[in-house]
């Protein structure tokens, strides 16, 4: 269990608290590229900061404050320029890095544009990268945006969805360091949905948790299966301070503020050998309903799957009541690992936190423990591809989130050369029945 005042100290995330200024320190996906084909100009909320992300007609990205330095305006209502958005009230324009550079009556007023030069809009740094928009919101100096390896792997579809959750982001995150879950969860709550007599999946009968670079990797082991096993050989990533990476995709727990999360997911799936050579135009994304039509959390989808048991943790779950198991080691050495964090970023001006990146050299293609990494560099001919248990569902259907577009689903299809059957149970993440 953790007091209320530790409790405050992980989940709190406003710019004057610890947490929020020590994940200001990180680029944060916050937005697809996509968003911006049939619109300029988003509102957008992240970190409790309510802000604007736009695209101006020279085609760079720009995240400004909310309301305008004049008279507070919503700059969301304002309209972008060659260079940077002009607010909508009395025309005062700023560049992408908030600068003032256009006052248009000051400025016949007093053609020095003394007042112009004075003027400030908060701005954050945003960048495009695998059809993702990031910001950093944080102090010089500013770190590499992350080059994971997945996204420069050849031959593969990827999209990015969104969903926006009415719960804090460590509840979230907790769940990137729970191997336990992937049973209960997604295996065995899926068998029981489709209300038929099959058994429950092989049970987990090893854990292992240890800490590199770039967050913690976690391994698991189940009944019946070999200690040769991907899952407990390569494992998967805890991606420090707020990602999880699952060799055929990552997701990010973005905090919107202390009650709401961004959540993003980012998959790729790999073309059949037979498609190759494939090269995918644009990257497209997406947001996800959280909800059926009588109101009730969808649960049918593996995202949403844990979107329901998150959010059902409480709006920012209570750790006073909590009671950690063995289970439960990674979380423990998750929470003391922000925790220290923490202690240091107080402490130390000079203090640098867990994996930043500051060499553009070493920022290359970097690679992350994988279950799968192999046959996502070097493809697999169709039928191998649809046996493999971590890649071989998404040929049937997409399993990660529900309300995938129809304009996307039609755009894999065609990248993979099938059509998906839209087979209504899976079996997920390596979830091999008892008698396997
Ligand atoms: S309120 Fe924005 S220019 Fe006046
Ligand atoms: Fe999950």
């Amino acid at each position: 269990m953790l007091t209320q005042e530790k409790n405050d100290r992980l989940t709190r995330v406003g710019p004057d608290t610890e947490m929020g200024q020590y994940l200001r320190r990180y680029w944060h996906p916050i937005a697809g590229e996509s968003e911006f084909d049939n619109q300029a100009i988003k509102p957008i909320r992240i970190l409790g900061e309510d802000l604007v992300l736009y695209k101006d007609l020279s085609g760079n990205y720009g995240l400004v404050e909310r309301h305008c330095p004049h008279r507070s305006a919503d700059m969301s209502y304002g309209y972008v320029e060659q260079t940077g958005i002009r607010c909508s009230y009395h025309g005062w324009q700023f560049n992408l890095a908030g600068e003032c550079i256009h006052q248009p009556y000051e400025q016949v007023c007093d053609p020095t544009a003394r007042m112009c030069k004075m003027t400030k809009i908060i701005a954050y740094k945003v960048q495009a990268k695998a059809g993702l928009l990031w910001a950093y919101m944080g102090s010089d100096p500013v770190p590499e945006l992350p080059d994971w390896d997945l996204f420069n792997y050849k031959n593969g579809f990827a999209q990015a969805i969104f969903a926006e959750l009415p719960c804090n982001w460590f509840q979230c995150q907790e769940n990137s360091i729970d191997p336990i879950h992937f049973e209960w969860t997604h295996n065995n709550w899926t068998i029981r949905q489709a209300e038929t007599d099959e058994p429950y999946v092989a049970t987990h009968i090893k854990t292992k948790f240890e800490e590199f670079e770039y967050g913690f990797t976690y391994k698991r082991l189940r009944e019946g299966e070999s200690e040769d096993n991907p899952m407990w050989t390569e494992g998967r990533v805890t991606l420090w301070p707020n990602g999880f990476y699952l060799g055929h995709h990552f997701e990010w727990r973005v905090p919107i503020d202390d009650y709401n999360t961004l959540s993003v997911l980012w998959v790729f799936s790999k073309v059949p050998k037979e498609q190759e050579p494939y090269v995918q135009e644009k990257i497209p994304s997406w947001y996800g309903p959280l909800y059926d039509e009588s109101g009730k959390w969808i649960t049918t989808h593996v995202a949403n799957q844990d979107f329901a048991v998150w959010v059902g943790q409480g709006r920012i779950t209570n750790r006073e009541r909590e009671f950690l198991g063995q289970s439960d080691r990674g979380i423990i050495m998750l929470r003391k690992r922000f925790f220290k964090e923490l202690d240091e970023l107080k402490n130390n001006p000079d203090f640098i936190p867990k994996a930043l990146i500051f060499n553009p050299e070493k920022n290359k293609d970097i690679y992350l423990p994988s279950a799968c990494s192999k046959e996502l560099k070097e493809g697999l001919p169709r039928g191998q591809l649809a046996a493999h248990p971590l890649l071989g569902p998404y040929l049937n259907d997409f399993i990660g989130q529900a309300g995938q577009p129809k304009e996307v689903r039609e755009a894999y299809e065609k990248a993979v050369g099938q059509k998906m059957s839209g087979a209504k149970f899976f079996s997920v993440h390596g979830g091999n029945k008892k008698s396997a």
